[in-house]
C-alpha cells in the first residue's frame, strides 16, 4: 500500500500564516500537523509516501521538502509531487496515478488529524476486498462537510456541504482508495468553485458499483484549516503530552501539570500552568503560561500572560499588560508594550491580520 499527503492548496482561511509558510507546517503542540500525517502511516506500515506539493508556491513548497526531507528519520520514503495550481483534492489525487501504480493507497488530507491513528483500518483495507474505506464521524451540524449516508454496512450516497443532509456522519479527510478511484476522477468537470471535487469522484466510484466501506471515527477529528481549529488541536494533543523537563526552572518558577519544557528554554520568576509546551531555547521571564498553550522555539516572553494560544518560533513578547489567549501567533512576531509616552498602539500588520483589542 501508498500513502499520499495532500500539502498544496490555498489555505485562504489560515491567512495571513499562509502568505508566507505552508499550513501544514503550521504546529501543533510545537510539531508540525503535516508530521502527524506522516507518522499515522509509517506506523501503519506504509513507508512509501506521496507528498503533493504546489509549485505555484515556491515558498510553501520549499519550506515542506526541507522539513520532511526524503523522510528517512520517519522511517519514511517520500516522494514529491508537484500540482501546478490549487486545482481540487480529486485533481491532486489525480497526479498521483504514476506512484502509485495498482497498489491500493490511502490518501491523507495534510492539515487532517484523527486521535486513533489509522493502522487498523489500513490492516483491514489491505486484506479486505472492499475498493473503497470512508472514514466517517459523527457531528451535530454537517452542513459545512461532506456528508456519506449509510445502508447495511455501505457507503450508498455522498453530498458536499449539503443544506439538508441525510445523515449526521461526515466524511473525514482520510481516503483508503484503490485504482477505480483513477477511472472514477476522469472526466470530472470543476465544480462551481472552480475545484476538482473529491466527493464528485468518490460519488462517481460509487455509481460505478465499487465496493465503498465506512468506518466510523470514535475519537477526535481535527481539520485545522481555520484558526481555532489549530487551537482544539493545540488543546487535545497537549493534553497527551507526558510532562518532561529538559530546559531551566529558577528556584521562584512554578510548573504544575503536564508540561514540557524543551532543552535551552529557560523560566526565570515565571509560572507555567499545563497542559503546556515550551520550545528549545525559549526565555520565560516574569511571565504567566495557562494551560493549552504551546510557545516555540526561541521565544521571549517579558512580563506578560498567554493562555490557550499558540506562538510560532522566535517570537518577542513583552510588558503586554491584559492576559493574551485564544491567539495564534506566527514567526518573529514582535508585540510589546512601548516604554516611553505617548503611548499609542502602533501596528505593523500584514494583510489578512485579525487583532482584536478590548
Ligand atoms: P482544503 O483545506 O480543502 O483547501 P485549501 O488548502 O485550498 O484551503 P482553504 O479552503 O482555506 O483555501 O485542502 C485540504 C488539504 O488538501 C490541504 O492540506 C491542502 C491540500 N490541497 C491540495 O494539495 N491541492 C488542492 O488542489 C487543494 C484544493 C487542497
Amino acid at each position: 500500500m501508498k500513502g499520499i499527503i495532500l500539502a498544496g492548496g490555498k489555505g485562504t482561511r489560515l491567512r495571513p500564516l499562509t502568505f508566507t509558510g505552508a499550513k501544514q507546517l503550521v504546529p501543533v503542540a510545537n510539531k508540525p500537523v503535516l508530521f502527524y500525517a506522516i507518522e499515522d502511516l509509517v506506523e501503519a506500515g506504509i513507508p512509501d509516501i506521496g507528498i503533493v506539493v504546489p509549485s505555484d508556491f515556491p515558498m510553501g513548497r520549499e519550506q515542506i521538502m526541507g522539513a520532511v526531507g526524503d523522510g528517512s528519520r520517519f522511517g519514511a520514503r517520500v516522494t514529491y509531487i508537484d500540482q501546478d495550481a490549487p486545482r481540487g483534492l480529486a485533481h491532486a489525487v489525480g497526479i498521483c496515478r504514476d506512484f502509485v501504480g495498482d497498489d491500493k493507497f490511502v490518501v491523507f488530507l495534510g492539515d487532517n488529524f484523527i486521535r486513533e491513528g489509522i493502522a487498523n483500518t489500513a490492516r483491514a483495507f489491505r486484506e479486505g476486498s472492499m475498493n473503497a474505506t470512508l472514514l466517517l464521524h459523527r457531528v451535530p451540524d454537517p452542513r459545512g462537510l461532506g456528508v456519506a449516508v449509510v445502508e447495511d454496512g455501505r457507503v450508498i450516497e455522498l453530498q458536499e456541504k449539503p443544506a439538508s443532509p441525510k445523515s449526521d456522519l461526515a466524511i473525514v479527510g482520510i481516503y483508503f482508495l484503490d485504482r477505480n478511484f483513477f477511472e472514477a476522477a476522469r472526466g470530472l468537470v470543476p465544480s462551481a468553485r472552480g475545484e476538482l471535487e473529491i466527493t464528485d469522484a468518490l460519488s462517481r466510484l460509487i455509481e460505478m458499483g465499487c465496493d465503498v466501506r465506512p468506518e466510523m471515527v470514535v475519537g477526535y477529528w481535527i481539520d485545522t484549516g481555520k484558526h481555532i481549529d489549530m487551537l482544539d488541536a493545540n488543546r487535545l494533543i497537549l493534553d497527551t503530552l507526558d510532562a518532561r523537563i529538559d530546559g531551566e526552572v529558577d528556584a521562584e518558577s512554578t510548573v504544575s501539570g503536564r508540561v514540557v519544557i524543551e532543552a535551552g528554554a529557560r523560566l526565570v520568576r515565571s509560572n507555567v500552568r499545563g497542559p503546556a509546551i515550551i520550545g528549545a531555547g525559549a526565555v520565560l521571564t516574569d511571565t504567566f503560561i495557562g494551560p493549552f498553550t504551546a510557545i516555540g522555539d526561541g521565544c521571549t516572553i517579558t512580563s506578560s500572560e498567554i493562555a490557550h494560544s499558540i506562538v510560532l518560533d522566535h517570537s518577542r513578547i513583552e510588558h503586554i499588560d491584559e492576559r493574551i489567549e485564544d491567539s495564534l501567533i506566527g514567526r518573529n512576531v514582535d508585540l510589546r508594550r512601548a516604554a516611553t509616552r505617548p503611548r499609542g498602539h502602533k501596528f505593523l500588520l500584514g494583510d489578512n491580520s485579525s487583532l482584536e483589542l478590548q
